[in-house]
């Protein structure tokens, strides 16, 4: 399969589209994203460690500051993507995306960071749900 997607509280969220593949997304992640409507309304959010983006996503139904940050490359590529689809067209070519998320403007920033290394800003919100799997090593 090329393309694989879950829903969850009405956003679709890829988690795999061709070579980009995350973890399946699962109940670590709805749980968070279940309680972000409590806590993000009008806030400055920052989703650190954003892999898929879901948990930025959510926090852009409630505020429309919120920047996505992850230390891997292909997390940050999907995470647009998924923006893209929530946000900006919903039936979107996947392939045409794949290749040309990175010409595409976005109206939120994207930081490749080791958490905050690359980080210059504050926020009042600040979404993690941090790596509980040692599996993988990363190079930024
Ligand atoms: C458990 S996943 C959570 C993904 C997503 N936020 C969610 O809730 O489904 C952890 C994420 O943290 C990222 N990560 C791991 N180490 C990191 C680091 N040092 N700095 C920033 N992100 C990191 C991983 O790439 C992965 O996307």
């Amino acid at each position: 399969m090329d393309f694989e997607y879950v829903k969850h509280n009405d956003l679709i969220i890829y988690y795999k589209i061709y070579d980009l593949e995350f973890y399946f997304t699962k109940e670590d992640s709805f749980l968070l994203n279940d309680h972000i409507r409590e806590f993000a309304k009008n806030k400055k959010v920052l989703d650190i460690g954003c892999g898929s983006g879901i948990q930025g996503l959510e926090a852009y139904k409630y505020t429309k500051n919120v920047s996505f940050s992850d230390i891997s490359e292909e997390c940050l590529k999907l995470s647009k993507i998924n923006f893209y689809i929530n946000y900006i067209h919903n039936n979107p070519d996947l392939d045409y995306l794949y290749k040309n998320i990175e010409k595409i403007n976005l109206p939120i920033k994207f930081y490749q960071s080791d958490l905050f290394s690359n980080i210059n800003e504050k926020f009042d919100l600040i979404l993690f749900n941090p790596t509980y799997l040692p599996e993988v090593s990363y190079k930024v």
